[in-house]
């Protein structure tokens, strides 16, 4: 039996089948963009334990920070006694997510949470309740989160009933919409939302810039902005969710920046800390002190070695000049994609931004679905997740039809790993196509 056998029986016999995972290999150890399991074998991390470790595996300013921190001290809890470390957290995303603005921030455990705490900053704020979000989109799994994400499989089946006051829209998803424009698809959006919610009821418009768990949906040009204006002239929020886009993952700090959006508050997670667990929220100043003292916080939230985590993090993406790192793994990926793409019918889109990209899989031939486009192809997806993982590539999928395969290196990855990772999908993708 191997080491990842025997821990695999042991987790079988702990663990709650509700909690399962991608590999049945167990890890041992990381560093940059690979990662080592209990039985010796590397893998080239193309996942990034879901655009988490952006700067790489055993960073070694976040190993340094939070040794140090550890030894200070590990928690006070910033609502009792408060430490430096939070405060540089909230001046950090203060300065660099978009718009010159005034803004304030406050801290949290978890990207879920993050969104909780911003939709109860935005319901607070304008004094009203609804909350508009859009088809395919992802916003974690605790109570109010799992009304706002979209997915049944595996995210509400059965968990309900869900929080009230959120309304559906329809997304833009050019490979599943017809190709309807930016600013099409957001009339057809807004107009759902006048008409069955009343723009005046809504507090807030909450998206993904890219999204994440749905499929790495990129929005048609325009989309976005249209969105925040509307949000604007009805005196609504618009929120970003960056967790997934954030922190240099698409290019830019955060992916609102491409199309110069400037949300009225940000979430983010994820790519903050280097893998400790920490998340925010920064908007507008007037908005986040709307709330009257001690209606935000949570025992953990900002914790301080979270927090140094944070600080080093940030660091480490401003000296290495991450977002430009991710510009170049774009250079490098998505031609090699869009090659595998003219060569193998399933591939019925390469789409993302930055180190944050994708492709959609579909049955061959057919150009009509229920799904609108393409009829998804889950089943080749699955193949090809397999065969890169068994050829020591760690690849995530997504996807409401379950056919996206993502990638999501390290933004630190050398050339030669990326190609070496890039040689493993490229061989798995012929394997799954023929
Ligand atoms: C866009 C987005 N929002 C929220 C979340 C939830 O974050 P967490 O898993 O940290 O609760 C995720 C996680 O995948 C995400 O991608």
């Amino acid at each position: 039996m191997t080491a990842s056998e025997e821990l695999h029986r042991r987790r079988t016999a702990a663990v709650s089948r509700g909690v399962s995972s991608m590999l049945s290999s167990y890890m041992s150890h990381g560093n940059g963009a690979t990662v080592t399991d209990v039985d010796g074998q590397e893998w080239i991390d193309f996942g990034s334990g879901i655009a988490v470790t952006s700067v790489g595996h055993a960073s070694p300013r976040v190993i340094e920070a939070v040794q140090t921190q550890v030894e200070l001290f590990t928690h006070t809890c910033f609502m009792v006694a408060p430490y430096e470390g939070y405060v540089a957290v909230c001046e950090a995303l203060n300065e660099l997510t978009p718009g010159h603005h005034e803004k304030k921030s406050a801290l949290f455990n978890s990207g879920a949470e993050a969104v909780e705490n911003a939709v109860k900053i935005a319901r607070h704020a304008t004094g009203r309740s609804a909350i508009v979000v859009f088809d395919h989109a992802y916003h974690g799994r605790t109570n109010l989160t799992m009304a706002l994400t979209a997915k049944n499989m595996p995210y509400k089946h059965r968990f309900g009933p869900f929080a009230g006051e959120i309304s559906r829209a329809p997304m833009s998803y050019p490979l599943r919409d017809g190709g309807l424009t930016g600013a099409a698809a957001a009339a057809r959006a807004l107009d759902l939302v006048e008409k069955q919610v009343g723009a005046e009821n809504v507090a807030a418009v909450l998206i993904e810039p890219i999204q994440g768990e749905g499929g790495f949906v990129v929005p048609a040009p325009g989309f976005l902005p249209a969105l925040s204006a509307w949000a604007t002239a009805h005196g609504a929020l618009f929120i970003a969710d960056e967790i997934q886009t954030g922190f240099c993952r698409t290019g830019d700090w955060f992916a609102c920046e491409h199309e110069a959006v400037v949300p009225d508050l940000v979430t983010t997670a994820k790519g903050i800390a280097g893998g400790l667990p920490l998340a925010g929220v920064t908007g507008r100043a007037d908005v986040m002190d709307a709330i009257h003292p001690s209606g935000l916080g949570g025992t953990y939230g900002g914790n301080p070695v979270a927090c140094a985590a944070a600080v080093a993090t940030i660091a480490t993406m401003r000296q290495l000049h991450l977002f430009a790192a991710a510009r170049h793994l774009e250079s490098v990926l998505l031609p090699r994609l869009e090659e595998l793409a003219a060569k193998h019918a399933i591939v019925g889109e390469v789409r993302g931004r930055g180190a944050m990209l994708a492709i959609e899989l579909v049955e061959p031939g057919v150009t009509t679905s229920a799904a609108g486009g393409p009829p998804p192809n889950p089943a080749a997806t699955q193949a090809l997740a397999r065969e890169c993982h068994a050829a020591g590539l760690l690849v995530l999928t997504c996807g409401t039809y379950g056919n996206v395969l993502r990638l999501l290196p390290p933004l630190v990855i050398d050339d030669e790993t990326l190609q070496r990772g890039l040689d493993i999908f490229a061989d798995a993708l012929a394997s799954v196509s023929n």
